[in-house]
């Protein structure tokens, strides 16, 4: 007989070889076992005692429940032991809001957050996000998203994220972990890792196997990996793991990924937690280190029951399992529980939670007592305004046409510009309803990461109400077909002075894109408008990238990109297009000329989505880091609007470029000895380096400046290195002449490159290009730095 730990080796490390296949350049995935212990190490010490404590008192039916999601009041449940006074976890969606509920906030979705680069309103963002979910007694939000990153901008769920850019997208997640578990709620980052498309992220019934991320080690450490680094040196609770496979084994149950990357080198305290469904053995996935089942399987309606819950506790009592494994698990899961305060008291779960669930209440495992029904939207109106104008994007502004002034005569066109005409809850997956409504704005997307909308501030509402004192006339047609049919004729008096045409792009979980070009007859409804109006201003909501054919029509005098901003969204805008705002977004990816430029698709075809081979679905992430503004910038290519790039009402002016190493004779790689904590190698996270540069308002108004750094580093770092690597901003609001100094601190993992052969970052030994600008095209300042 095979030892315990060698058959679910020989289980767990899934390989191409056993399909009969070829595939020669990524192979297998390594298997890295045993699964590493929490310490408590970075200041979960006293946390983790308690913790101790907790889990000495549990019998072996209570561990395989706290690690096994049961059906219950939330979209995933760990049941209560009123015996020792626990009071379960509630776990609820996701990203930009508490998704189901009702009296609760629509926040501006993650790539809005990102657009604005706006370090204190993301952090905010999260703060008041996570207390809306704590009102209603769930201590775990399903979120934020780095996972995707981006890598393709035809991703289906990209805009649950923030930016394909890794240093971005780790900085905006480190923000938004510390706002969040500052209120006492943890964040769950979502979705580890590689979970770059949709089409095919999960297995068929028929028995083929889910898309395969393959991803070489250097550029899962330089691109993938970078941004849950930062999660995790920001103390997140607790990551997901993802429904694709890597390297043709799965999310869940991939020991090179959670006991190599996360729980090992980075040093991860926390709890990492299937998917939704995405577990798919029992010994196996929790060898390879995953820690909750989630939903568990049991109650949750069609599901098979759990190969955890039960199944553990045979396992364990067979010698498959060392207990000591499962006590690893729940120290995970409880250890930041006790860090937040969570067991010294918590809101219990809101009533209005139960007609919402989706497990029948009879398979509830424990009877909840549930609290009355609670308002948590606060003031939480004024920074969702906010966030939303400051996360839109100024791309086009001819001869100043914006901000307007005060226009007599506005057209306000498009399906995107109206009110919601088929509800205020687009779960569109599993046909649940929603989907790519016709007539109404578009705030946020579909799946798990959208949220029910208390009311929404439509654009047209508040552009009438905008000009009500003023008392202009607004004419509008929100119906796209019509306009497409001519059906602008009865405009009247024409000339108008100002057209105003809304436009969105939908993206849900569970599809990808399939074209870029805003919907609805987008084209042909920009040329009806321009051909009636010589100042038409075009803004863009939904899903992003969205390419612009019509960017250089001249009668398209303004473009702004607004994402998907929440509830505010009709205020967000008029703030920015009558200049109570100034522009400040900047575009967190690149709009391309056409998209066929971007040469990053989604694996899909007839002839794979009719193979019987279980193995069919692969896909080589080849192109490395270069991914957005890398791929282009790689390959010399134009672009439309390049990453970064962003207008403002007045203008900015850089100079003084200072670079100051603070190392002298840094050694090449971080000491091996040197601790590791939250985040990994402890020396990787220490300031080698400063650049300062001088920013300066010359324009006649206030505004916001985001000044960037890129890196060049030198050829020895690698093939596919990128020419320039985001490596510092800041946002800075200026008076008109008014200057400041802004500082980039640089960290040694900023300025290093990974070593796969030492299996380190390592510096160069020749000098890095610095450059500081505008816009990753921008670059006003360069310079050399040599560490
Ligand atoms: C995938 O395979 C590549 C190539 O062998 C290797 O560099 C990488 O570490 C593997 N990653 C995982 C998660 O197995
Ligand atoms: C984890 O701790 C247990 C004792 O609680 C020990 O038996 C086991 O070997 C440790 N595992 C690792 C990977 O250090
Ligand atoms: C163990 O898992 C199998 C397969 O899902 C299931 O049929 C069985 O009911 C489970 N047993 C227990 C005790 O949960
Ligand atoms: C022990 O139990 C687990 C879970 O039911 C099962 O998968 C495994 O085959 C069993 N092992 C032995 C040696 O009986
Ligand atoms: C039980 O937990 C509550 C908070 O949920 C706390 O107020 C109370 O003191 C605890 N009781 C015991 C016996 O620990
Ligand atoms: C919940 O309460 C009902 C009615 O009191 C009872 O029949 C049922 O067994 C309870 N369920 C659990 C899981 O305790
Ligand atoms: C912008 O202003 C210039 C100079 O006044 C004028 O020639 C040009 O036609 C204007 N362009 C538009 C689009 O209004
Ligand atoms: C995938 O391919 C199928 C069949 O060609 C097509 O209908 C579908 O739209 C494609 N999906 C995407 C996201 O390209
Ligand atoms: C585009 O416009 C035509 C009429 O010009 C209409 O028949 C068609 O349904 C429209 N398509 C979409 C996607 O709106
Ligand atoms: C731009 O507007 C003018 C004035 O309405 C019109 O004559 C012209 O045809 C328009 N151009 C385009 C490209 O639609
Ligand atoms: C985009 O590129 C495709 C293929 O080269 C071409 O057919 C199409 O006309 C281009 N679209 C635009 C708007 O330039
Ligand atoms: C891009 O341009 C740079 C500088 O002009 C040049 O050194 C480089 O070889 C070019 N790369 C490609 C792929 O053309």
């Amino acid at each position: 007989m095979l030892s315990p730990v060698l058959a679910w080796l020989t289980m767990a490390s899934t390989s191409y070889a056993q399909f009969g296949i070829e595939h020669t350049q990524y192979g297998t995935s390594p298997p890295v076992y045993p699964s590493p212990n929490i310490t408590g190490t970075g200041g979960w010490e006293t946390a983790l005692a308690k913790a101790k404590a907790f889990v000495a008192q549990l019998t072996l039916d209570e561990k395989t429940f706290m690690i096994t999601g049961v059906a219950g009041p939330c979209v995933g449940n760990i049941a209560p032991i009123p015996r020792l006074n626990f009071s379960g976890l509630c776990l609820q969606d996701g990203p930009l809001a508490i998704r189901q509920a009702v009296y609760a906030s629509v926040f501006p979705a993650g790539v809005t957050a990102a657009a604005s680069w706006d370090r204190a309103l993301v952090k905010q963002r999260g703060v008041e996000m996570a207390e809306e979910f704590k009102g209603k007694g769930s201590q775990v939000v399903l979120g934020p998203v780095v996972g995707p990153l981006g890598r393709t901008a035809f991703g289906g769920r990209n805009w649950e994220g923030f930016s394909p850019d890794a240093y971005l997208s780790g900085v905006l997640v480190e923000e938004t972990v510390l706002g969040m578990q500052s209120t006492g709620v943890q964040a769950c980052i979502k979705h580890y890792i590689g979970n770059e498309q949709e089409t095919m992220r999960n297995p068929t019934p028929a028995g083929i196997e889910a898309i395969s991320s393959n991803i070489d080690d250097k550029t899962m450490h330089e691109t993938y990996l970078w941004p849950f680094a930062n999660a995790v040196k920001a103390g997140t609770s607790s990551i997901m793991c993802s429904y694709n496979r890597l390297n043709g084994s799965y999310g869940c149950q991939n020991s090179k990924t959670l006991n190599g990357l996360l729980k090992d080198e980075l040093g991860f305290q926390g709890y990492v937690m299937s998917d939704w469904l995405a577990t798919h053995t029992g010994v196996a996935s929790i060898e390879a280190g995953l820690d909750m089942n989630m939903p568990g399987g049991i109650g949750f309606s069609g599901a098979p029951p759990s190969l955890w819950g039960g199944n553990v506790s045979i396992a364990i009592t067979n010698g498959s399992l060392p207990l000591e494994r499962i006590d690893d698990m729940i120290l995970r899961i409880m250890t930041p529980y006790y860090h937040l305060g969570q067991d010294l008291g918590f809101p219990v779960i809101d009533e209005s939670t139960i007609p919402l669930s989706f497990y029948n209440r009879a398979d509830w495992k424990y009877n909840y007592t549930l609290g009355p029904l609670v308002d948590v939207r606060a003031d939480h109106t004024t920074l969702i305004r906010e966030l939303g104008a400051a996360g839109t994007v100024l791309l086009k502004n001819v001869n100043n046409t914006l901000p307007l002034k005060n226009p007599k005569n506005i057209g306000v066109f498009g399906n995107d510009a109206a009110d919601f005409t088929t509800g205020q809850y687009s779960l569109s997956i599993s046909n649940l309803g929603g989907g790519d409504y016709d007539i109404g704005t578009l705030a946020a997307g579909g799946g798990s990461g959208t949220g029910r909308f208390t009311y929404v501030v439509s654009p047209l509402d508040a552009i009438k109400a905008r000009v009500q004192p003023y008392g202009a006339l607004v004419q509008y047609v929100t119906d796209n077909t019509q306009i497409a049919a001519g059906g602008l004729a009865l405009l009247a008096p024409t000339p108008l002075d100002v057209c105003i045409l809304f436009l969105k792009s939908w993206a849900t979980e569970g599809a990808d894109r399939t074209t870029l070009i805003p919907e609805w007859n987008s084209t042909i409804v920009v040329n009806e408008v321009t051909a009636q109006c010589a100042n038409t201003v075009v803004v863009l909501h939904g899903a992003s990238p969205q390419v612009l054919p019509w960017k250089d029509n001249p009668n398209v005098t303004a473009i702004l990109a607004a994402h998907l901003p929440g509830q505010e969204t009709g205020n967000s805008i008029v703030d920015v297009l009558w200049g109570d705002v100034n522009p400040s977004g900047k575009l967190p990816y690149t709009i391309a000329n056409n998209e066929t430029d971007y040469t990053i698709k989604i694996v899909n075809s007839t002839e794979l989505l009719e193979s019987t081979n279980p193995n069919a679905w692969q896909d080589d992430f080849t192109e490395g880091n270069l991914i957005d503004y890398k791929e282009f910038d790689a390959a010399n290519k134009s672009v439309a609007y390049e990453f970064g790039f962003g207008l403002s009402y007045t203008t900015f002016e850089l100079s003084e470029l200072k670079i100051h190493v603070l190392a002298t004779n840094a050694s090449r790689v971080p000491s091996p000895s040197a601790k590791i904590i939250p985040g990994g190698n402890e020396e990787l996270w220490q300031t080698l380096a400063t650049v300062c540069a001088v920013v300066k308002n010359t324009g006649a108004i206030q505004g916001a400046a985001v000044p960037q750094l890129y890196l060049s580093l030198p050829a020895e770092a690698g093939a596919k290195t990128p020419v320039r690597n985001l490596r510092g901003f800041d946002k800075i609001t200026l008076a008109p002449g008014q200057s400041s100094t802004v500082e980039f601190p640089l960290m040694r993992r900023d300025l290093s490159s990974w070593d796969v052969i030492a299996q380190t970052w390592t510096l160069p030994s020749s000098s890095i290009g610095v450059h500081v600008g505008f816009s990753s095209r921008d670059l006003k300042l360069n310079g050399e730095l040599l560490v």
